[in-house]
């Protein structure tokens, strides 16, 4: 098995091994205002972080929580691939480190600083709480949304799966917690809001997953297109069958480990409707159209064509 998969499997595993010795109430910690799992982060590391040299050739993927960071991080690995093959680039910039930037222990950013470009991080992270070098050296920053409705959807079926995250006895009191900061890496709205001030830079390319769901061919070419690899018409084509969630979750035992079925449930546009009732549905209205309607990414999330009842 590759390395770097081989890491990720180990740190998803050693976290839920962690996690059974945790309390419900340990099992997320709050830096700068925000909340964390303790199982993944620390205060220590997120200081270290702060060391990181990024580079103007680091590819980075970031991306809110559930809104499909391990799809589109299939593709962009992909395509480093491709582009290394291309350029018969001796130097793999394949390595075992855990592929989101903010996990990991405080030696990380000392090792990758070591590395060979380009290298391939995703992040759950603010704008403001990134490494600052990363905008100083004008990283490329792929930044990918997703509608709220089928994001607190994903997340609500996936906090109850994934035992290092708190559960929720109710979908109610899971709506509740999302619509009030209390979701590990912090609340939507705000990582929308935040991310809004970045979103017309040159450097930042925002893409939605319901575009990416319903076009991945113009996608995956604009996606290459940003990062400057050329892709031949059938190298195109194997990006996208390789990515897609079929392949995807089938290999997910390989890539992912045991929870790799949980990381591949449904892939799909619209879930929500299993679970909105009529008043969930008019307090998420009400929050998008206050808190991010009208903006840059509110405008791109499409929110009348994929989130109205
Ligand atoms: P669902 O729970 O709605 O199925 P993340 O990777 O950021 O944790 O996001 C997880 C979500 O992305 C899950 O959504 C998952 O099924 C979906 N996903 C993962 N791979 C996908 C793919 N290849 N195509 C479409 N959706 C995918």
């Amino acid at each position: 098995m590759e390395k770097s998969r081989k890491k990720f499997i180990n740190v998803i595993d050693e976290a839920v091994v962690a996690a059974k010795r945790m309390d419900r109430d340990e099992q997320l910690f709050s830096y700068k205002g925000i909340l964390y799992p303790t199982t993944f982060c620390s205060p220590e590391v997120f200081r270290a972080m702060e060391s990181f040299e990024a580079r103007s050739d680091d590819i980075i993927l970031a991306g809110y929580p559930k809104s499909g960071t391990n799809w589109v991080g299939q593709i962009l690995s992909d395509l480093v691939a491709i582009f290394e093959e291309k350029t018969q680039n001796k130097e793999s910039s394949v390595n075992d480190e855990f592929p989101y930037l903010e996990v990991g222990d405080t030696e990380k950013y000392e090792r990758m600083n070591k590395l060979p470009s380009p290298r391939l991080m995703v992040t759950h992270l603010r704008p403001e709480n990134l490494p600052s070098s990363i905008f100083k050296n004008k990283s490329k920053i792929l930044l990918l949304i997703r509608n709220p409705k089928d994001v607190a959807t994903s997340f609500y079926h996936f906090s109850n799966a994934f035992s290092p995250l708190p559960s929720y006895e109710t979908w109610d009191d899971f709506f509740v917690a999302f619509m009030t900061k209390k979701m590990p890496w912090g609340c939507y709205f705000e990582y929308i809001s935040s991310w809004n001030k970045y979103a017309d830079d040159e450097n930042v390319m925002p893409i939605t997953y319901e575009d990416l769901k319903e076009n991945p061919v113009l996608c995956v070419k604009n996606i290459a297109a940003f990062f400057g690899i050329s892709l031949t018409e059938k190298e195109l084509q194997g990006v996208v069958e390789r990515s897609s969630f079929q392949s995807m979750k089938k290999n997910s035992q390989k890539t992912h480990g045991s929870f790799g079925n949980i990381f591949f449930r449904k892939g799909g546009i619209s879930d929500w409707k299993s679970l909105f009732s009529e008043d969930h549905n008019e307090r998420m209205d009400k929050a998008f159209e206050e808190r991010i309607g009208g903006t840059k990414l509110g405008t791109k999330l499409k929110y009348e064509v994929y989130c109205k009842a």
